[in-house]
């Protein structure tokens, strides 16, 4: 299939989960890209700072969709709420989610940022294939990178 990884990523933390799965999916015969949505300022987290896109990838090209994101104040990051409000439908594609996290529990804000991805993704038809929660600062953080990646490399040999 062809795989696009569309990602908001301030400091790199969803940018390297972005690279592991693409690495894996390329390995089991994906054709995989790996898409950053671009905005013109270093404060995206300053919601009252205005702000713009550079960058806004176009979902149109693919036969799957991976959507990844920062959690930022116990929610979705504000670039990719943004970015998804705008989203153009996904007509019955698969799409899995994932957001990256700080703090160890997916209940502090990971867990609110992944349905708030997957609800504005499903509204624009988009089917949901799983999803993950990053934990940067558990311990189990290797163990939900491959967990995530090994389901989805799975999962999507099989279509
Ligand atoms: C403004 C701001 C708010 C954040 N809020 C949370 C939060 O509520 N919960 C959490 O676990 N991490 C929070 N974080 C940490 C980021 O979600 C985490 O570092 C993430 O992995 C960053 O991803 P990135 O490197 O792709 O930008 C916050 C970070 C910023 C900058």
């Amino acid at each position: 299939m062809n795989v696009g990884i569309i990602i908001w990523s301030a400091t790199g933390n969803t940018l390297l989960v972005a690279q592991i799965f693409k690495a894996a999916l390329s390995a089991a015969g994906h054709m995989v890209t790996i898409e950053q949505i671009g905005i013109n300022s270093a404060e995206p987290a300053r919601r009252t700072d205005p702000w713009n896109f550079t960058n806004q990838p176009d979902v149109t090209a693919y036969d799957a969709l991976i959507f990844g994101s920062p959690v930022e104040a116990f929610s979705l990051s504000a670039v990719t709420l943004r970015f998804l409000q705008n989203l153009k439908t996904l007509s019955g594609k698969p799409f899995f989610s994932y957001v990256t996290q700080y703090f160890p529990k997916p209940w502090m804000g990971g867990t609110n940022a992944i349905n708030q991805l997957k609800k504005l993704v499903e509204e624009q038809d988009g089917i949901s294939c799983g999803s993950a929660v990053i934990n940067w600062s558990s311990k189990k953080r290797v163990l939900q990178i491959e967990t995530a990646k090994i389901n989805l490399v799975k999962d999507w040999s099989r279509e």
